[in-house]
């Protein structure tokens, strides 16, 4: 008999304690800070270091102490396709843990209200585009981040399972690419925004001519901005109940060509830019069918042109944190 699900649309109790896991995160450090400029009073964080969320006695420890009504699960072993490629068991079981051990503990001290967040790169390789909700776990997956793939897809099912069996009226969201201040400017593993902000930033100091990237520049794909993503969030906490994902994109998507004119742009870069078609593009597009979460009155107000400033903005004042 599955338990009876208690929720009504309505404002998140502003002072009750809300735990964002992951809260230095790309993600997370967003969900913070719209939550703190939201007037949440009760924030909880933890860094990795001062609670490991692998660690099942020291998460159940930490709920107890606590005690969050809300939790936002944006904590999350997370890497480029090398890093996914070469370590799939340590994603796999990282992600396992985390999930599961919060979760456990989140049903075990009734938190009211939680979301889980996927990821778009979890739907099989070959969706139709824009890709909807439905076509979760309808194909293959993408060999290289598999085992990632698999545990953020447990992670749904673990949500919905929460659903059924404790009546719990917890929530997942499925996020495209997403850029913003915070993100990953390292040579390894970041992805392919911020890379490209890194080199036509570096070529416009070097004063180099010409920047060169990977593939034709055809391939079309969705970007994000993190406080839409915030926005989105807690939207959706407040006002969406079900036991679907609900996707979190813009429902646009520009050419990866389009997307390094914005980036030269917006840095002042005034070179020219060349593309080596010997590399691959990967798949032509990945947008996201934004429907669902467009019928619940949320929409996107940072276009791309506002998200790059915003973000060369951050690079440029952390520029130093990269110089390696
Ligand atoms: N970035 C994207 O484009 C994107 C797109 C779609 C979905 N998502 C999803 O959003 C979520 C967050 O991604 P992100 O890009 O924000 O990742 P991120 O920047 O790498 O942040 C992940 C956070 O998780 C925390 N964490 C990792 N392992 C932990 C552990 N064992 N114990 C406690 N905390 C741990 C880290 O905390 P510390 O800093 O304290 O070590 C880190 O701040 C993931 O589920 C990801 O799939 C991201």
């Amino acid at each position: 008999m599955p338990a009876e699900l208690n929720f009504a649309p309505a404002p998140l109790d502003r002072e009750a304690p809300v735990y964002v896991a992951g809260h230095r995160g790309l993600a997370g450090s967003a969900i913070w800070r719209k939550l703190e400029a939201e007037g949440f009073s009760r924030l909880v964080r933890r860094t990795s270091a001062e609670l490991d969320l692998k660690d099942r006695a020291a998460v159940f420890e930490f709920f107890e102490q606590e005690k969050p009504e809300y939790v936002f699960l944006a904590a999350a072993k997370v890497g480029g396709i090398l890093a996914n490629n070469t370590y799939p068991a340590d994603f796999l079981s990282e992600n396992l843990q985390i999930q599961v051990n919060v979760m456990d503990a989140a049903v075990r001290f009734g938190v009211r209200r939680l979301l889980f967040l996927g990821s778009s790169c979890i739907y099989p390789k070959f969706a139709a585009q824009p890709i909807s909700e439905s076509a979760l776990l309808q194909g293959d997956l993408e060999p290289t981040n598999d085992a990632y793939a698999i545990a953020k897809i447990a992670g749904i099912l673990n949500v919905q399972a929460v659903r059924r069996q404790h009546g719990l009226p917890w929530i997942s969201a499925m996020p495209t690419n997403l850029y913003g201040p915070g993100d990953n400017f390292s040579r390894l593993g970041s992805h392919v925004l911020p890379a490209m902000i890194r080199r036509y930033e570096e070529a416009r100091l070097d004063g180099v001519e010409s920047v060169t990237n990977w593939g034709t520049g055809s391939p079309r794909r969705e970007f994000l901005h993190v406080d839409d993503l915030a926005s989105a969030l807690l939207h959706l906490m407040e006002n969406y109940d079900g036991a679907q994902h609900v996707n979190v994109g813009t429902g646009t998507d520009v050419t990866i060509k389009e997307l390094a004119e914005a980036i030269a742009a917006t840095v002042g870069y005034e070179g020219t830019s060349e593309w080596d078609a010997s590399k691959p593009d990967g798949t032509p597009q990945k947008l996201l069918d934004v429907s669902k979460l467009n019928g619940t009155g949320w929409f996107p107000t940072i276009n791309l042109e506002q998200g790059l400033k915003s973000t060369v903005e951050w690079f440029r004042e952390h520029a130093e944190d990269f110089r390696q």
